[in-house]
């Protein structure tokens, strides 16, 4: 599947913009705040609701206007196409597929699949957990209509067992929603741990690992890795003593492990921007197997933190990929390893767009 077609209607600092898409490769190129990163939210807001960066979530309207609007082509071959529509005003978000209303993103994501590489994945490796957590599950989103439902039954369980744990503290009582939380916990733990070893398939050959031989991301599901159920029955009494549940899907991880030894904090800036890359391009190849869609590529600033040398051999990794790519880049670096390449070129200045 491609993006064909994009406008773009007072979306933060783009006011007008029409451009037909290239299947192939498509170079953002402008200055700092020329509204690169606004383009790939254009087509984000359009395949799930979100911005790339969740900080730009906000004031996605432009400023002085009333609504801000995004619509988009996609094409999958074979004469079918499909245009999504997103309006976002003050009073919420709209969607629509060929006109029709769209109920939730996650059935939007499972039509217009797509993986993001930016500085946010980088730093998802080094923040909290939950940053983590997120980002499996919004490749879940992708590819699983079922997954939703699991984690809504999940969180539903959760809050009343940790209600009764607050309130009656009767045992009897958590015992139903216990079993509830470990029935949906088994489906969420399953998807993540297919998610991960995918993602170690494309570390196997990570650029780096002629430095860090071994790198893998290891994953802790949220409790010792037994049987969730006897975990939560032996700590009944801790779980009363702290009035919350402590183990489970909640509380994963996934950390990234050179030889078994924590090693997130090892590596320098552009190391980790290629292990991120890297990642994502394990998420890319697991929603292709599940989905038989080739998921949409978008590289923000693919300058930043990376030398030449390392940035040709990114390049070179993401071109050798199927699927439509979307790459930007600050106009004065323009970088002959993408630049060359690109099969189509975008220029954006404040308020103009060019082909
Ligand atoms: N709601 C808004 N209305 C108008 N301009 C905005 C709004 N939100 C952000 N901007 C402007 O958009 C620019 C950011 O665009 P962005 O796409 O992030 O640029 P780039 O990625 O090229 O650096 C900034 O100059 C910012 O001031
Ligand atoms: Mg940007």
């Amino acid at each position: 599947m491609h993006f064909s077609y994009l406008k773009v209607d007072e979306l933060r600092c783009i006011g007008r913009l029409r451009a037909d898409l290239n299947p192939g490769v498509n170079l953002v190129v402008g200055k700092n705040g020329s509204g690169k990163t606004t383009f790939l939210d254009a087509l984000n807001l359009t395949a799930s609701g979100r911005t790339v960066n969740p900080l730009n979530a906000r004031d996605v309207i432009r400023d002085g206007s009333q609504a801000a609007r995004v619509a988009v082509s996609v094409d999958y071959g074979g004469n079918r196409t499909i245009d999504v529509l997103m309006v976002k005003s003050k009073s919420g978000t709209k969607i629509t597929i060929d006109n029709k209303q769209v109920k939730s993103t996650s059935e939007l994501a499972q039509q217009i699949p797509l993986i993001c590489v930016n500085s946010e994945v980088s730093s998802i490796l080094t923040s909290a957990p939950s940053a983590r957590r997120a980002l499996l599950d919004r490749v879940m989103f992708h590819v699983k209509r079922d997954y939703v439902a699991s984690w809504i039954e999940y969180r539903r369980a959760l809050n009343q067992r940790n209600g009764v744990l607050k309130g009656t503290r009767d045992r009897s009582q958590a015992t139903f929603w216990t079993k509830r939380l470990v029935g949906a916990g088994s489906v969420i733990d399953a998807c993540r741990k297919e998610i991960i070893s995918k993602i170690n398939e494309s570390l196997v050959d990570s650029l780096i690992q002629q430095e860090f031989s071994g790198i893998s991301l290891e994953y802790y599901p949220g409790w010792s890795g037994g049987s969730l159920l006897d975990e939560l029955d032996r700590d009944w009494g801790k779980d009363l003593e702290l009035g919350y549940t402590r183990a489970g899907v909640h509380r994963a991880d996934a950390r990234l492990k050179v030889d078994n030894k924590e090693f997130t904090r090892r590596l320098s800036r552009g190391q980790l921007k290629v292990v991120a890359a890297e990642i994502m391009l394990g998420l890319r190849r697991f929603i292709l197997e599940k989905t038989r869609l080739q998921p949409v590529i978008m590289v923000d600033d693919i300058h930043s933190e990376l030398d030449s040398s390392m940035r040709g051999l990114l390049v070179d990794k993401i071109l050798g990929l199927e699927g439509q790519k979307f790459f930007t880049a600050i106009d004065d670096v323009l970088h002959p390893e993408i630049f060359d390449r690109a099969d189509m070129v975008f220029h954006v200045e404040r308020e103009k767009f060019y082909a």
